[in-house]
């Protein structure tokens, strides 16, 4: 079977490592979606369009599943695309807030780390309400230029853009909120040190096999 892969450009394929373990065998296509990188600062019309051609690109390639392997796609685009297209099986990719949340203490500090659109999308907040527990804060922090940074290869920018997220709190996890970010994973380990790292790639994979068993049965 055909898997195709959308993000906006080498970020997604941190996911597709992960479904490469489950489903080793499958064919897949990857859409690296360069020409319109960054997606964090799109606004919500830009990004329908620009991620609707990515799926009719992917739909054209063969692609009978369609991994959005991107946050910032997901949390503001897959209730469009799923109406959009409704016959096509699509598994998205959220910030790891329940991961978070679960796997820390009752009173933990969490932050998630994410592109400016992910920040503003509703979906993200509904993550966070319906997934905190009473005691556990999670604070959002949007981290203009850090994708694009990372699609460049542009080390000093990087370095920049970490420096900027000023945070005075200590926090006892960090959610990596979009599918660039696990790429420099030491990085961001160095600017946290004590703080556990999470990312939702391997949730993903899961959902992927899941979809796909449910197709092939
Ligand atoms: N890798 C994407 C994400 O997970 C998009 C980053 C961007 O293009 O701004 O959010």
């Amino acid at each position: 079977m055909i898997i195709g892969i959308l993000d906006s450009g080498i970020g997604g394929k941190t996911v597709l490592k992960e479904i490469k373990k489950l489903l080793p065998d499958e064919e897949f296509v990857y859409f690296a979606d360069y020409e319109n990188c960054p997606y964090g600062t799109k606004s919500l019309d830009e990004l329908k369009k620009i991620v609707s051609s990515g799926v009719e690109y992917l739909l054209s390639k063969g692609a009978k599943i369609i991994v959005l392997a991107c946050n910032t796609a997901t949390t503001q685009t897959v209730n469009f695309l799923r109406e959009r297209y409704p016959t096509v099986p699509f598994v998205g990719t959220e910030p790891a807030i329940k991961k978070a949340c679960s796997e820390s203490s009752d009173a933990a500090k969490i932050l998630l780390l994410v592109t400016e659109g992910t920040a503003r999308a509703e979906r993200t907040r509904e993550l966070i309400d319906s997934n905190k527990k009473p005691e556990q804060k999670v604070e959002v922090v949007a981290c203009p230029g850090l994708a694009k940074a990372i699609e460049d290869g542009d080390d000093a920018k990087i370095e920049v853009v970490l420096s900027e997220i000023e945070i005075a709190e200590k926090f006892e996890t960090v959610v990596l909120g979009c599918t660039h970010y696990p790429i420099i994973r030491d990085k961001i380990q160095r600017k946290f040190p004590a703080a556990k790292l999470i990312d939702g790639s391997e949730g993903v994979a899961k959902e992927v096999l899941r979809v796909y068993q449910e197709i092939n049965s």
